[in-house]
């Protein structure tokens, strides 16, 4: 098993597929996009399926696909498929913006996901396309149509509290964890990258969330199980959904942090705050041995850091990665 310095297991490994989205998030990308990864500098599937070996061996347990948006990727629905029958792997899921969704929900049940996250930060299609840059909401809501007819569970709602935009929503969000069987995730707005960093003024704190969410009724909290991740949970009495809170600036969740990142250029990242990155694409190359390759991944979770810098929305930026680039 993998464990750091600080006695955490590591068993959570969020792999970014690639680089590029067919969104432009306000606060991840500019209007123009970031320069490109080009194709060779991306990891193949043959790479990430070694490396994604690997890394059961060595312990973990539970995969995340991210990106850029995973799902423009070309043969990412098969690799999935593959990723699933590594032996030991007890959970696979993917983070998407929803706009293939509806196209490609039947085909990523078919590869054998059950459990989906869908970005979505507003309910307002007009809101959404200020803060996408596309005006596209419809086309996610029909996908996230899409995998609740086929039967995924839990769906995953992830959306970025940001003051100005959707704060006036967090009740419209509540009333549909009741409505739906959604999982609503409030995740704090974090200064992560040049897009981001010059907007800390949108930052909205948790407690502030969930003060406004128990104007609509009291909340039960729901005690997390072991691989639950940071989340704060409470349902609504009789929902058929529930609300969480993400709140990496407000309350620290270092101290129970379990994840390594794998970039889509190969790199290892043990912290999303942290720029440390350990390389794993030109061993890879170069014909390192399934040992080498360990030890390189024990050496770079031994400097995983304790806790990130930001406590605050103001704090200085650490980070030179945009988002897209580190996959959320
Ligand atoms: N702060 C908080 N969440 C972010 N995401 C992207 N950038 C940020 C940021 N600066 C979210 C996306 C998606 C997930 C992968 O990360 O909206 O839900
Ligand atoms: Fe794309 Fe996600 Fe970034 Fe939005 S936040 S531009 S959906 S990678």
């Amino acid at each position: 098993m993998l464990f750091d310095p600080f006695n955490r297991r590591l068993n959570y490994l969020r792999i970014s597929l690639t680089d590029r989205c067919n969104l432009r998030c306000l606060y991840c990308m500019p209007e123009g996009g970031v320069p490109k990864l080009a194709h060779e500098d991306i990891l193949s599937y043959e790479e990430l399926l070694r490396l994604a070996r690997l890394s059961v061996a060595l312990g973990i347990e539970k995969i995340r696909l991210t990106g850029g948006e995973p799902l423009t990727r070309r043969g990412a629905i098969p690799f999935m498929a593959e990723l699933a029958r590594i032996p030991g792997i007890k959970d696979i899921s993917l983070t998407t913006n929803g706009i293939l969704l509806a196209e490609k929900a039947q085909a990523l049940w078919e590869a054998g996901m059950r459990r989906i996250n869908i970005s979505l930060d507003s309910l307002n299609p007009a809101v959404y396309a200020g803060i996408t840059r596309h005006d596209l909401f419809h086309q996610v809501w029909m996908g996230i149509q899409a995998v609740e007819a086929l039967g995924f569970q839990p769906i995953k709602i992830n959306v970025v509290a940001l003051k100005g935009l959707n704060e006036n929503e967090i009740l419209a969000f509540g009333r549909l964890s009741r409505d739906k069987p959604y999982h609503i995730r409030f995740i704090e707005f974090m200064p992560v990258g040049s897009a981001a960093g010059c907007q800390s003024d949108r930052f909205l704190p948790a407690d502030e969330i969930l003060a406004r969410l128990q104007t609509l009724g009291p909340l039960e909290s729901i005690n997390g199980q072991g691989l639950d991740g940071p989340a704060r949970r409470w349902a609504y009495p009789g929902a058929r959904g529930e609300v969480g809170l993400i709140s990496p600036i407000s309350h620290h969740f270092c101290p129970s942090c379990n994840r390594l990142r794998l970039t889509s250029d190969g790199k290892l990242r043990t912290c999303i705050f942290s720029d440390n990155e350990t390389d794993l694409r030109q061993p890879l190359r170069q014909g390192a041995s399934d040992d080498q390759l360990e030890m390189i991944i024990r050496e770079a979770t031994a400097s995983k850091p304790k806790e990130h810098p930001l406590h605050s929305p103001v704090a200085p930026q650490r980070c030179q990665r945009q988002m897209s680039a580190i996959g959320g």
